[in-house]
């Protein structure tokens, strides 16, 4: 993690390479820069997608671009390796893909390391979550609830991930786990781990799940997975039920409840004599807490759920999910902007008592619903 963050915004080798976009790479408004082919260029700025004039020469200045990269960070890419996804020594994230399974050209993505680390306070600030909420998921993290992170592609998952692990008290020892390393979480007791390639027969390579098994011999209080993607679903799930109060992960997913069910897909990748009534216990008594994000559709990132997991499924077999905050969008300003708020809905988390008897600030009020959102639900429920 040392060498992240430096003082250039991008190594200045790779920016020679990259020259047609080195001025995006030095833009701190711009997140991402999406290359499709030698002559068309995109950039992400404040969560929105707009198109640049920047091109490269042709295609094979930009292959030739991906090469070095690729030789850079210590990889191949080339017709037998045609897709590249790596971590630059900077932070940033390098997926590329080379023709013919890129049709248009060589296409390339660079999500750039976002400098310093953010904290609530800036997810406040940027209308994220409101500072309510956020004080409810520190009370979640000072009470070791196993969360889930859930959101798509790019939604601010891994922000919001380093967000919520910096707030594990400083007397815990944490194990984080990763594919490539991208987690800033400080505390005074942390252990970085990442998973490595393997050689051309895939010798040598270890998985999230084999850092999982080490991790566990580790004395770890909390186990933070970078992103649950594989069959090391069943691993943490594990890991959550057998006493590693606290750990955290993220998921690809588009609600609280398709992220318990996609645990439970890659679960069963892991282990098929499991049977699925039997995971998908484990996975309701495992995960407390999951917290959704979403990329809206006016660039803004924003937290649109915290629910919690009952820990029991219910007579059918299905998770019980209580949605204790929410996002509730309403209306657009005439630039497009949403205008929404975040709100308890009047759900009480199971464990109220817990929060009591450990006398944290928050109060039952606190997840009382505002009377305009009863109102709002009597008229739906009149109208249907
Ligand atoms: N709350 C936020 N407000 C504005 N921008 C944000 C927010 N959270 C994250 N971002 C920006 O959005 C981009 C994606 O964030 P992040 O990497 O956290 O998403 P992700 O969901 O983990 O993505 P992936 O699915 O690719 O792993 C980054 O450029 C980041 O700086
Ligand atoms: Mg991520």
């Amino acid at each position: 993690m040392s060498e992240q963050g430096g003082s250039s915004v991008f190594d200045d080798s790779i920016a020679t390479f990259l020259g047609p976009v080195k001025p995006f790479l030095d833009d701190d408004s711009v997140s991402e820069v999406m290359i499709n082919g030698p002559q068309e260029i995109f950039v992400e700025r404040r969560g929105l997608i707009e198109r640049t004039d920047a091109k490269f020469r042709d295609e094979q200045a930009l292959v030739a671009a991906v090469r070095n990269i690729a030789q850079f960070v210590g990889r191949t890419i080339d017709e037998d390796h045609p897709v590249l996804d790596a971590r630059l020594p900077n932070g940033s994230r390098v997926c590329a893909v080379l023709p013919p399974c890129s049709r248009k050209g060589t296409t390339i993505s660079i999500r750039k390391f976002s400098k310093g680390n953010p904290s609530f306070v800036d997810l406040i600030n940027r209308g994220s979550i409101t500072k309510d909420a956020a004080r409810f998921l520190d009370v979640c993290i000072f009470l070791a609830k196993n969360t889930i992170i859930s959101g798509g592609t790019g939604s601010g998952k891994t922000t919001l991930l380093n967000v919520l692990g910096s707030r594990i008290p400083n007397n815990q020892r944490v194990l984080i786990i990763e594919d490539s390393s991208e987690l800033k979480i400080q505390t005074d007791h942390v252990v970085f781990f990442e998973t490595k390639h393997g050689d051309e027969e895939g010798n040598g390579a270890v998985t999230i799940r084999d850092l999982i098994k080490a991790a566990l011999r580790l004395r770890p209080d909390r186990i933070v997975v970078g992103e649950v993607r594989g069959a090391e679903a069943l691993d943490l799930i594990s890991a959550m039920n057998t006493g590693h109060g606290g750990s955290m992960g993220t998921a690809h997913a588009n609600t609280p409840y398709d992220a318990l069910v996609r645990l439970e897909t890659l679960a069963m990748m892991g282990d098929s004599n499991v049977p699925p009534a039997a995971i998908r216990r484990q996975i309701a008594a495992a995960i407390h807490v999951v917290v959704q994000i979403k990329r809206l559709g006016d660039g803004s990132r924003k937290v649109t759920h915290i629910s919690e997991v009952i820990p029991e499924v219910d007579e059918f077999g299905r998770y019980q999910i209580r949605d204790l905050f929410r996002f509730i969008q309403r209306g657009r300003t005439p630039e497009g902007k949403i205008v929404g708020e975040f709100i308890p809905v009047g759900n009480l988390p199971t464990f109220m008592n817990e929060i009591e008897t450990n006398r944290l600030p928050f109060t039952r009020a606190q997840f009382a619903a505002p009377e305009w959102y009863a109102k709002m639900k009597d008229a739906d429920k009149k109208a249907a």
